[in-house]
């Protein structure tokens, strides 16, 4: 005898049989197009070198950036972010706005090596500068918020000149779009658009890239070892939405989101308020944690890895700078 005579009606298995009816109903897909991967340039290495905290993501010489980016061109991948490891650097990181630096150089290698692709210039001085914040310090200790946008744009001008296709400011400073945009503008570069980092937390998940691009706070006594007067809180959501209007009001084309996985509901609530192109950024500690997990043997990388790619587009993502963007894509073009 039945214990109970409740007979569902709504089935939602029902369609959850088979894989054909399965990908019918799906509502989310992953391209290859979503794919935005981070390269790290050493301008010192004669050999690329693979990441310690990073299994599988190198540290690329300036000749190996050119293979680098066409294999990942070849897989379907059509979007890069560049990341200079800098052995030139001072108080301001004026290598990042000299011509013949190290990202003038590695931007123009990029654009010719895969010249249909789209080169984002990470526009920031973290890498180039000594004590590894963002911008040039001012008296009290902490970073000259006027003093680095005004250095910014210039930084933006090099990144332009040498064939940037996107400018993405990461460096969380009051006016840097703004100052960015004008700087473009007024120098003949209108068309080229701006991806801004728009809520950016002082996050602990940014672990492995400080190492990956050497530029971790701490090696000097009187300076702050986190980047929290400038990276947002944590905790503060509402805030992330003023933060994203404002870069809208200065002239974003792009916003972003970063972290990623923690920062889902920031995700949701930003695409959902602004309707902009919304990237989300699925930092280097979210990859280490499931590279960490599969060595393991605990969670296997690629499915894991794709379940959250795939979280990442549900959630409003237009595009996802991610580390496992070559592994992604090797997946969906076995599909
Ligand atoms: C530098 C920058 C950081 C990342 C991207 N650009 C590090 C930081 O802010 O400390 C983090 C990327 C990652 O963790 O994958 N402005
Ligand atoms: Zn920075």
């Amino acid at each position: 005898m039945a214990t109970t005579d409740f007979i569902p009606s709504t089935r939602f298995r029902r369609l959850r049989q088979s894989p054909a009816l399965r990908n019918m109903v799906r509502e989310t897909q992953l391209s290859t197009h979503d794919l935005i991967l981070p390269i790290f340039v050493d301008e010192n290495l004669s050999e690329r070198q693979e990441i310690a905290s990073m299994p599988g993501v190198f540290r690329e010489t300036e000749q190996s950036l050119s293979q680098c980016l066409q294999q990942s061109a070849h897989k379907g991948i059509q979007s890069f972010i560049l990341f200079g490891v800098s052995h030139h650097k001072d108080g301001a990181g004026q290598d990042s706005m000299k011509k013949g630096g190290l990202l003038d150089r590695m931007i123009s290698r990029a654009k010719d090596a895969v010249p249909d692709s789209a080169i984002i210039a990470d526009t920031c001085f973290c890498e180039y500068t000594d004590h590894g914040h963002c911008g040039p310090l001012a008296e009290n200790g902490d970073v000259d918020n006027d003093r680095t946008i005004e250095n910014i744009a210039k930084q933006a001008l090099i990144s332009a000149e040498a064939g940037a296709d996107i400018i993405a400011p990461s460096g969380m400073m009051d006016g840097q779009v703004g100052a960015i945009r004008a700087a473009l503008n007024r120098s003949g570069f209108e068309q080229i658009p701006v991806m801004a980092y728009s809520s950016k937390f002082a996050s602990t998940y940014y672990g492995p890239f400080r190492d990956a691009a050497g530029c971790a706070l701490g090696q000097y006594e009187h300076v702050a070892k986190d980047r929290k007067t400038y990276q947002m809180d944590p905790a503060n959501a509402e805030e992330a939405l003023r933060e994203t209007e404002q870069d809208i009001l200065e002239g974003a084309d792009m916003v972003m989101v970063k972290p990623g996985l923690a920062y889902l509901d920031i995700l949701y609530r930003v695409k959902d308020t602004f309707q902009m192109p919304t990237f989300a950024y699925n930092v280097s500690g979210e990859y280490s944690m499931l590279k960490a997990a599969h060595a393991q043997g605990w969670l296997d990388y690629e499915t894991t890895m794709m379940e959250t790619l795939l979280s990442f587009k549900r959630a409003g993502a237009d595009g996802i700078l991610t580390y496992s963007a070559n592994d992604a894509a090797n997946i969906l073009n076995q599909k």
